[in-house]
């Protein structure tokens, strides 16, 4: 049989295991197996469906295939790198945009025409059954990590039907794409759920079993994307989850969630390209980890025996203030809060300077004592906020053997580093006489 024909017969074939005994048994007549697979891998790109590996001491293995949506965050970026070296065949799922925004997943990106590659991208919304259904067809998913979202509170309340329909219903078309193309005994699905859920706390700290009480149309939203998993678990067998998982950063966060916020405000505050930070709701508390941990979270909940929910989080929480404090001890300033509600401030009580310039890279001359570096800006209130999250993940620690590797003080090292970095490079162009500009978010 021509390879064309074992190579069309592999398109055809049904993605099962007796799919991969027919191509195995296809491949085995053929002499020249690395030609024969170079070729596999070639279709395979192109007609987007499973793609074999050869592993040349343990004979034929097929990979995982994992559909990821949401690529283009944080998330989506560091699942995409966890589940490439785990072996996986990685889909993004991406929607268009005006502008480049692969940034974070731009080092995973192989030109497409070469060979082994394993991360490629499709386009996708969540606000689009059929398309949905179309990628999950083509793609052929083992594992769907549902994680796309409009992700940020604050704008849901300025956006509350974009919200519903993106982060609610986007997770039924989903579920329904999976059952509608008779994948429900092949396909498992993590549902990116959210402390968010737990919005004004009837109990502390928050495990599986506290009730929600949802703050903002996005948790209202990520509620129903809750239920639904479980009711679809529950009506048809699927092996559906929700990770409820408590604040995660990084340095590649957005840079409109508070932390980013404050790394990022910080770093420019340091290098002299911007005078002051101006903060929401300073009350708040999180239970802030490390994105790298969490996504790991993900992934161990599809590999259980049995579909369940599970709370991820660190137990620890910190409050806005003492982040912001936390971060600038890094650069050896303390910082002092003065004053009550819209008129607090954050001033710079005392400076080590041998600490500033060993991580700064400078000294800090344009800065002094006294000096406001933090003020409120009631643009940031919310119309509800949630003031206290603390997660409880005994469950999550006992059965899935998760906890986390990063304590808060690492995650902020890590971010203030990255951001001073970014800021050093802004300092240098400016320096240089190229136009800086400032972004109207910041
Ligand atoms: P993120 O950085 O804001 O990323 C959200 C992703 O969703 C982006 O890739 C975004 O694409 C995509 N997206 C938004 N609307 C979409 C649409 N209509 N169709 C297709 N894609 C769309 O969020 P994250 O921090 O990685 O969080 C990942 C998921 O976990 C989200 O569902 C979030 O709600 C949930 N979650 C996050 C945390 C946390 O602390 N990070 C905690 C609990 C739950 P663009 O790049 O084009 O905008
Ligand atoms: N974004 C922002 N900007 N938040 C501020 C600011 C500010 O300038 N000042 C104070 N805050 C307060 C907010 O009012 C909130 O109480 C807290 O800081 C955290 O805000 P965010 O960092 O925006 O995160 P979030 O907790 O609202 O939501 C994030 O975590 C959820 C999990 O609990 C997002 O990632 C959600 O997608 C996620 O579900």
């Amino acid at each position: 049989m021509p390879l064309s024909q074992n190579c069309s017969n592999l398109q055809n074939a049904n993605h099962g295991f007796f799919g991969f005994l027919k191509i195995f048994f296809a491949l085995d007549r053929k002499t020249d197996l690395d030609q024969g697979l170079r070729e596999i891998e070639r279709i395979t790109m192109r007609s987007r469906k499973i793609v074999l590996k050869m592993n040349k001491t343990v004979g034929y293995i097929i990979m995982k295939t994992a559909l990821i949506s949401g690529i283009t965050g944080q998330d989506g970026a560091y699942l995409a790198e966890f589940l490439l070296q785990k072996g996986y065949f990685v889909w993004g799922l991406k929607r268009r945009t005006s502008l480049f925004n692969t940034d974070r997943i731009d080092h995973l990106i192989k030109d497409v025409h070469e060979s082994n590659t394993h991360f490629n991208f499709l386009y996708a919304d969540m606000t689009d059954s059929t398309n949905l259904i179309r990628v999950i067809q083509d793609t052929q998913p083992d594992e769907i990590y549902n994680l796309a979202a409009q992700s940020h509170v604050k704008v849901s309340f300025d956006t509350p039907e974009y919200t519903a329909n993106t982060d609610g219903l986007g997770t039924l078309r989903i579920l329904e794409a999976v059952r509608l193309l008779g994948m429900t005994e092949k396909t498992k699905i993590y549902q990116a759920s959210t402390s968010e859920l737990f919005g004004q706390v009837q109990e502390v700290p928050q495990t599986e079993k506290t009730p929600f009480y949802p703050r903002s149309p996005y948790a209202v939203a990520k509620l129903y994307a809750y239920w639904i998993t479980v009711n679809y678990r529950e009506a048809y067998g699927m092996f559906a989850c929700n990770g409820v998982l408590f604040n995660h950063e990084s340095p590649i966060r957005g840079e409109t969630f508070v932390t980013r916020k404050i790394t990022r405000g910080l770093a420019h505050i340091a290098l002299g390209l911007q005078k002051k930070l101006y903060l929401g709701n300073l009350n708040a508390k999180r239970d802030w980890g490390h994105a790298k941990d969490f996504i790991e979270a993900m992934y161990l909940v599809l590999q259980q025996n049995k579909p369940d929910d599970y709370v991820i989080a660190t137990g620890i929480t910190t409050e806005i203030r003492e982040f912001v404090r936390k971060a600038f001890i890094r650069i050896g300033i303390n910082i002092k809060f003065i004053g009550n509600d819209v008129e607090e401030k954050g001033i710079i009580d005392t400076i080590d300077l041998n600490q500033f310039e060993s991580v700064v890279g400078v000294p800090p001359a344009h800065l002094s004592i006294g000096q406001v570096l933090i003020a409120v800006d009631p643009t940031y209130f919310r119309p509800t906020d949630v003031n206290l999250l603390i997660g409880d993940a005994t469950k999550a620690r006992k059965q899935l053997g998760w906890q986390p590797k990063y304590s808060l003080d690492d995650l902020i090292d890590e971010m203030v580093l990255s951001d001073l970095e970014q800021a050093l490079r802004k300092k240098y162009l400016k320096k240089s006489g190229f136009i800086v500009r400032q972004s109207l978010e910041e």
